[in-house]
Parts: structure tokens; C-alpha cells; sequence
């Protein structure tokens, strides 16, 4: 049995089998990813609280057991695997996962919270046996009020989740299964900021001076009303705390809620732009009679960020130098530590890119923590499809698209607007909430795209787009909408409502009616969401003032899309493959985009392993690993792999797109080079050796360190 406790608010106690509390905040925060038990497929009796889990196997989440398959180190790919080419051949089904805790010295008044940062999919949670909620859709974070069937003080309590991908094939590309980003815990007082409510817009900054506008929502869910107020303190990017702002009081009846607005002024800001990605922070304090009862806490940057026939960067013109990017890293699934994202980014980086569009679903908080650091722009996807399935997936977004949404839903109340209510909302319009009031204070986040070559009729289409940017511009007045069209030319988009309603015509791989929209309205901007690796597009975007930049196909290679190409699990349309080692279409876009040349190597020598470490310091942090990297002079040669000290192999890997496993020791190279991902286990010095038939063994050291991972910021590796 894994267990966690939760410390007191504010305290010290509580850090179990892999929880940490976060540490400083009135408001409980526990990191719930340590100690899970998982079960592969159905178990009878699972969601209940008494059920016996002490048989199932120990796991941390994030964890995506599509990518290791049911029975690690076996080969998880499967030529007749339900999910198809298209999901990469991997497997799909149900899977369980239970998780043991207590609440200490959580007062027992208080709200808890579970928070999922993303499950895939159709996930069902059980506390002490009693249901929850069910989300189906995998790639947005959702948050349940678990107060009323939790059981306070040392007892016992256990939550249960029911993962189901069973039906297939679900998606064009690989989609993961299971908890496969970060869980927390989460304890307040009655009296508290709500979820996603607090939003920080910063308009017309200079660099003389800028007014950090807020709102917030505070609920009061106790039995008696509330005079409650908020103090909010803006900390510099040096982490120098502002003078605070303190709002009047108001009075809150048990069971309803108060909007607060305030305003900070900021002298001389230091702006968040691509080159110096200033981050500020916020903490909201809630005063309750004198004492401080909650707090929120919110990173954002200071900047302004307008398309007006272009797109100006705190004034200065700038165009999206951008990369399409799906979620999966190769060995490790969907489940990427952040170390693995910032590497990747930090390549990308290396060739010109400033931009990712998240092709075609909601990133991780993860992921948009790195891009605000890295001064990377994003443009926020929402979805591949609406009403229709794409070919003959009938487990895609589509089969809850229109359904009505089952409460509770874990996220905000669905905004009034264009005819859409609360009451009776749909699954789309739960999800299109939750993912813009995540998603509104990063300022990477450039642009939101609500959808990615949607299929359905022009007819179809028109109302749920007229609803989805009533809603986005009532969620987020402070950006802009574009979508993802297909073939707007035929469909009917052109002098359609489609092109009032978007505020930045966006299409892909149809540049001439990109043109011909600007054209037709004159003081758009408008964007090449999608379009091939070729970089003579690029002259394009240059001459023309509005369009906005462009969106290749793609960053890096990724799983699935591979219909009916086994052994082939993947697509190699990258720029650079799954490893990050460049095409030379890489370059090409390096100078381009006039980024510093590089050149790139694989290090194979003759006679021996070559064996290099991407970090030679690590921390024992889940979200941090080394990619040791073997180059060999046979491009193919097997290469097996052995950590000796406090680390662990969390997979082998190489860029190949045949299917093999990822778990074991061993990995075919590919282009001379093979990798293994190395996760410490503990502080001290990790070695890691790699043997090849023939050739001398290569060794290398990594140092662990206690501590977390903390993501870079600026130029980073
Ligand atoms: C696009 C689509 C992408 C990918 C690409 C392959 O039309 O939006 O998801 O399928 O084609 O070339």
C-alpha cells in the first residue's frame, strides 16, 4: 500500500511516499504523484474501498502504459493493435489505477480538492468507493471537490481511477493512456479563490510603466457569510515583492461567490518578449477577519501582443517562426518529464524556432511552464475534430463533442454567452472553458486555435464557431482566434462568416487563400497554421506584411499517423527526429531564420561505444532525467546499457520508427546513435556503461543531486 499525508496548512509535515507539500502557501498543496498502485485491465470491485491493490504493481505518475505495454519489456507494438497505424499500433483498454492516503492535520472544515493536470481518456474516479466524476476527454486538467468522501485525520482513504481508451481506433496520431501528467492535492478554507478564476492582463505596457489588472472569483462554502478581502503582491522577476494592493471587503453569503478586480502599477516593467522572457508573479492572499484563509498563486508576464494586419510584439513587428508539435517523446509516451520537453525546445531553439503550435490538443502546464522561461510563442490548439469522426475513428473527440456534460464537470462554470448556458452545457463547451481559463495567463500563449481542419459543412461549422469565439473573447478578452481550416477555398470559408468571426484567418497548406482572405479584408493578419518543411514559403511570409508567420509539419517526427505502414509506427515529417538530431531541412531553417549556425555530429569512433551525457548533473526530481547517448560505428549495431549506483533506466531508445520495444536494456541504434533515459533514484554519482558486439565499452558519470528540477529560462539546454 503506497501512502501519502498532507501536512497541515502551512505546515511541515506531510511528505509521504511521493508526495511533497509545497511549502510557504496557506492554501494545502500536495504533489500527488508518488505512491499509485496500477492494475493493466478491468478488475472487478476496483473502484471500491476495500478493495486488495497490495498485489498490483508500485508506479509514480505521470505514467503512460500504452508506451510500455501490459507486460514490460515485451514489445508493445502490435500489427493488429485496435488503435491502428494511425495510434502508433499501440495498446488500448482499461487500466486501474488506487492510491493510499491520509489527511494529517488537514483541519477537517476544510475543502479538498483532487487535481488531474490530464488523463487519458474517459477517466472515472473513485474516493473511498464512492464515484466521482468521469472526463472523457485525455487532454485538458480537471479538478474535483472530493470533500464530502473523504475521511479526515490518519484514516485511511483511497482513491481509484479508471482509465479507458477501449475504444478505437480513437485518434489520427498516438495518444497515450492512462495518468499521464501530474496530480495534485489540493486543501483550502471554505472561503476561497476559485478554480482558474484569477486573471492577470497587462494592458498597454511600456517599458516606463505597467498596470497589472486582476480579477478574481472568491467562494465561500461554509455556513456562515464572509467579509472577505484581497491582498495581492506582484513579485518582480528577481522574486522582489511589490508594495501590496489591498481591495475592500465584501460581504459573502455561505454558498455564493464575489468577483474581486484590482489593478498593481508597475514601474519600469521588464517586458516578456522572445529575448528576456521576464516572468512575474502574483500571490492573491484571502483575508478573512484579520487572517489570511487562502491564497492563489499566478505566473504571468508583461507584454502586449496585437494582430492588426501583423502581429506586433510589445510594438515591434514579429512573426511566428513555428513548428507543429504532437505530445509524444518517443520512449516516454505522453508521460515527458519536463527535462525532456525543455530539451526539445531547446533544440528547436537552436535552428530558429520561436514558436509551437500544440497539433492538435491542449499542452501540459508543463509544457507552457518552459515556454513562458524560454521565450518560445504558442499557438494553443483545442481540437482535431467537432461533430464527424476523422476516417473511422469512432472513439475520437467527436463521440462526446455534442454530448451533454455529466456533473460534476472538474472545471469552471461554462460563460453565458451566444446562446450557450451552464445548465445543459456540452462536453465542448466544459472542455473549451476549462482549456481557456488554464491557458489565459501564460504569455507564450499567443493565440488560441480552436480547432484543426474540421471536417463538417460550412453549416455545421458556422454556429458552434460563432459560440466558441463569443466564448473564448468572454473567457480571455485579452487574445485572439484563429483556426486551423481546411481547404477554405472549397469549403465555402472565404467570404463566408468564417472569415468575421476569426480574428486571424488562419489555413493550412493553402497559401494563395490566405492571401486572398487578407486581401479581402484588409486589416486582418493572417497565418499559415499548417504547411510543409519547404523553406521557400518563407519568402512569402516575409513579403506579406499581415501574414503572420508560419506552422510546418512538422518539428519532430512523432508516433502513430503511420495507416497501414507496419513496421512503421511513426512519421518522420520532422525537421529533426524523436532524438532531436537535425534533418537538413534543420539547417536549412537555421539560416533562414538567421539563428547561429550549429553543426551536428554523432561522435561514432571506431572500436568502441561512445557514451555522452546531455547533463552531467541531475536531481532526483521525477521531472528530471539525462539522455546518455551511445554512438557506434555500425549505424544499426544493438547497444545494451547498464546504471550502476542511484539511478534507473527508465527506457532505451533511439529515433527509429520500426517498432521495437523501449523497455529492457537493450536498443537497436539508428544513424549510429542509441540512448538511454537515466532518472536518479537518490543523490550521488550514477555510472552508466554501454556495450556493442565488437567494440570497446563506453562509460559515463552523472551526478544527482537532492533537490527539483528547476526549468531554465532564456537560452537553455
Ligand atoms: C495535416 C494534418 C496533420 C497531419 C498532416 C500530415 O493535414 O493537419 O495532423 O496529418 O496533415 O501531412
Amino acid at each position: 500500500m503506497g501512502g501519502t499525508t498532507a501536512g497541515a496548512a502551512g505546515g511541515n509535515a506531510g511528505s509521504g511516499a511521493g508526495g511533497t507539500l509545497e511549502t510557504g502557501r496557506v492554501r494545502t498543496i500536495l504533489h500527488f504523484d508518488g505512491g499509485w498502485a496500477f492494475h493493466y485491465g478491468d478488475a472487478s470491485g476496483a473502484d471500491g474501498a476495500a478493495f486488495a491493490d497490495s498485489g498490483w504493481r508500485q508506479l509514480s505518475v505521470p505514467h503512460d502504459w500504452a508506451i510500455e505495454g501490459p507486460n514490460p519489456p515485451d514489445n508493445p507494438f502490435s500489427s493488429s493493435a485496435a488503435t491502428t497505424g494511425r495510434g502508433g499500433y499501440l495498446p488500448s483498454g482499461v487500466a486501474w489505477y488506487r492510491k493510499h492516503f491520509t489527511l494529517g492535520d488537514v483541519p477537517a472544515e476544510n475543502k479538498v480538492f483532487i487535481e488531474f493536470d490530464g488523463v487519458m481518456g474517459n477517466s472515472t474516479v473513485y474516493v473511498n468507493g464512492q464515484k466521482i466524476g468521469n472526463h472523457p476527454f485525455g487532454y485538458v486538467s480537471f479538478r474535483y471537490d472530493i470533500s464530502a468522501a473523504v475521511k479526515f485525520g490518519a484514516m485511511d482513504n483511497v482513491i481509484a481511477v479508471k482509465t479507458d481508451t477501449t475504444t478505437q481506433p480513437a485518434s489520427r496520431y498516438y495518444a497515450g493512456a492512462g495518468i499521464y501528467r501530474h496530480v495534485r492535492l489540493i486543501a483550502t478554507s471554505t472561503v476561497h479563490v476559485e478554480q482558474y478564476a484569477t486573471f492577470v492582463t497587462t494592458p498597454a505596457p511600456t517599458t516606463t510603466s505597467a498596470t497589472v489588472h486582476v480579477t478574481t472569483t472568491v467562494s465561500n462554502a461554509g455556513s456562515a457569510s464572509a467579509s472577505a478581502s484581497i491582498e495581492g503582491v506582484v513579485s518582480d522577476p528577481s522574486g522582489t515583492a511589490l508594495a501590496p494592493v489591498t481591495t475592500a471587503a465584501q460581504n459573502i453569503a455561505p454558498g455564493s461567490s464575489a468577483d474581486f478586480t484590482f489593478d498593481v502599477a508597475v514601474d519600469k516593467p521588464k517586458l516578456w518578449d522572445l529575448a528576456n522572457p521576464n516572468m512575474y508573479g502574483l500571490l492573491t492572499k484571502v483575508n478573512v477577519g484579520g487572517a489570511v484563509v487562502d491564497d492563489d498563486v499566478t505566473s504571468f508576464g508583461i507584454r502586449e501582443l496585437k494582430f492588426d494586419g501583423g502581429m506586433t510584439l510589445n510594438g515591434k513587428s514579429v512573426k511566428f517562426q513555428g513548428v507543429c508539435l504532437h505530445q509524444d517523446y518517443h520512449a516516454l509516451g505522453l508521460a515527458a518529464p519536463q527535462r525532456a520537453m525543455q530539451r526539445r525546445l531547446a533544440q528547436l531553439k537552436s535552428y530558429g524556432v520561436n514558436a509551437v503550435r500544440t497539433a492538435h490538443d491542449p499542452p501540459s502546464p508543463d509544457f507552457l511552464e518552459l515556454t513562458d522561461r524560454m521565450g518560445m510563442l504558442v499557438l494553443d490548439e483545442f481540437t482535431d475534430v467537432w461533430v464527424s469522426h476523422k476516417y473511422s475513428d469512432v472513439g475520437d473527440y467527436s463521440a462526446y463533442f455534442n454530448k451533454a456534460a455529466t456533473a460534476p464537470t472538474g472545471m469552471p462554470l461554462v460563460p453565458e454567452v451566444a446562446g450557450v448556458t451552464n445548465a445543459g452545457a456540452t462536453w465542448w463547451q466544459v472542455d473549451f472553458t476549462g482549456w481557456i481559463t488554464r491557458d489565459r495567463n501564460h504569455p507564450s500563449v499567443a493565440l488560441y486555435s480552436v480547432g484543426n481542419e474540421i471536417r463538417d459543412s460550412l453549416s455545421t461549422r458556422t454556429p458552434i464557431l460563432t459560440k466558441m469565439v463569443a466564448m473564448s473573447h468572454a473567457l480571455d478578452p485579452s487574445r485572439s482566434d484563429t483556426q486551423a481550416l481546411f481547404q477554405p477555398d472549397t469549403n465555402g470559408d472565404i467570404g463566408s462568416a468564417t472569415n468575421d468571426l476569426l480574428d486571424v484567418w488562419g489555413d493550412n497548406y493553402h497559401v494563395d487563400s490566405a492571401l486572398t482572405a487578407m486581401v479581402n479584408a484588409p486589416t486582418k493578419s493572417g497565418l499559415l497554421t499548417e504547411i510543409g518543411t519547404e523553406t521557400s514559403t518563407w519568402a512569402t511570409v516575409k513579403s506579406n506584411a499581415a501574414l503572420t508567420g508560419l506552422f510546418m509539419w512538422t518539428g519532430v517526427d512523432y508516433l502513430g499517423e503511420a495507416d497501414a505502414a507496419w513496421p512503421t509506427v511513426g512519421s518522420t515529417a520532422g525537421i529533426l527526429d524523436e532524438m532531436g538530431t537535425p534533418k537538413s531541412l534543420a539547417f536549412s531553417w537555421q539560416s533562414t531564420w538567421s539563428a547561429p549556425k550549429t553543426t551536428f555530429s554523432t561522435g561514432a569512433t571506431a572500436g568502441k561505444v561512445v557514451l555522452t551525457a546531455d547533463h552531467s548533473t541531475i536531481t532526483t526530481d521525477w521531472n528530471d532525467v539525462a539522455y546518455v547517448r551511445a554512438a557506434v560505428p555500425d549505424a544499426t549495431a544493438a547497444v545494451t546499457f547498464e546504471v550502476d549506483g542511484p539511478g534507473t533506466l527508465v527506457a532505451v531508445d533511439s529515433a527509429s520508427m520500426t517498432q521495437e520495444t523501449f523497455r529492457g536494456n537493450t536498443r537497436n541504434a539508428s544513424g549510429n546513435l542509441a540512448y538511454a533515459v537515466v532518472r536518479a533514484t537518490g543523490p550521488g554519482s550514477i555510472t552508466v556503461t554501454a556495450q556493442s558486439p565488437g567494440l570497446s565499452d563506453g562509460s559515463v558519470a552523472v551526478e544527482a543531486t537532492a533537490g527539483s528540477f528547476v526549468p531554465c529560462s532564456g537560452t537553455c539546454d
